[in-house]
């Protein structure tokens, strides 16, 4: 695939009829699902969030990048996809199910991006104990709703978050948003009282928030070599 293809040539090599996210996860008519696009029957990640996610990936230019939750891999493959294009960085895209571990890899081979990725079939708990490599600087989280802050957790508290942190299903029409919100709004003011900020929540359709932890702080000089 051509690097500057984007997330609708995916799309076509899939043969995904497009279909709308409000045929799938209803909402309340602020949330304007009708607006927002997905695969068949609504499974993974909706195209609006995929190509934010390259678009942030090819903008930010991150090296070391985690996905918790692989599924339908829509998350990987986009963000693959990004450092593709940037001619550097590597997806860890966890999963513990089968369907992932089938369909990830095939897929990401279809889109030409499977050297961008390493898929790890095992729980978050068991990938974050056992993990002794460098800090991620664009962590998309997206496994199980109750488990996402949690998990979010374990990788900030071991020291493995180091600068963008997004969160997917933050619409606020979504079941279980109340109390997830409510654990994602204490993470961020714990970020905010000490090391990040709380950033940016889109509550459209499914949702989706990003905060960042802070990699500047105040008396950091400008790293000069970075720049010549
Ligand atoms: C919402 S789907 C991920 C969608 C995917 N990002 C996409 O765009 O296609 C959630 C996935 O998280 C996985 N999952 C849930 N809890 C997990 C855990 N504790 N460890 C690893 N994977 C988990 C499930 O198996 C499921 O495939």
């Amino acid at each position: 695939m051509n690097p500057i293809d984007n997330w609708h040539q995916i799309c076509r090599d899939e043969d995904y009829y497009v279909e709308r996210e409000g045929d799938h996860h209803k909402g309340p008519a602020q949330a304007r699902t009708k607006d927002f696009h997905c695969g068949p029957e609504g499974q993974g990640s909706e195209f609006e969030t995929t190509n934010l996610l390259r678009s942030l990936v090819m903008a930010m230019k991150p090296k070391h990048l985690l996905e918790t939750g692989c599924e339908q891999a829509h998350g990987t493959v986009a963000m693959a996809s990004g450092c593709q294009f940037n001619g550097f960085g590597h997806v860890t895209t966890i999963d513990k199910c089968a369907l992932a571990n089938s369909k990830g890899p095939s897929r990401a081979h279809r889109a030409g991006v499977d050297k961008f990725i390493t898929f790890e079939h095992m729980t978050t708990q068991e990938f974050v104990e056992q993990y002794d490599g460098p800090p991620f600087d664009f962590a998309f989280f997206d496994c199980d709703v109750p488990e996402r802050v949690t998990t979010a957790r374990a990788f900030y508290d071991k020291g493995l978050l180091s600068n963008f942190i997004m969160f997917h299903d933050v619409g606020v029409w979504h079941p279980r948003a109340v109390k997830y919100i409510g654990e994602i709004n204490e993470f961020a003011q714990d970020l905010n009282n000490h090391d990040g900020l709380s950033g940016i929540q889109n509550t459209l359709a499914r949702g989706w928030r990003m905060m960042q932890v802070k990699t500047i702080k105040k008396s950091m000089p400008i790293p000069v070599e970075e720049y010549s």
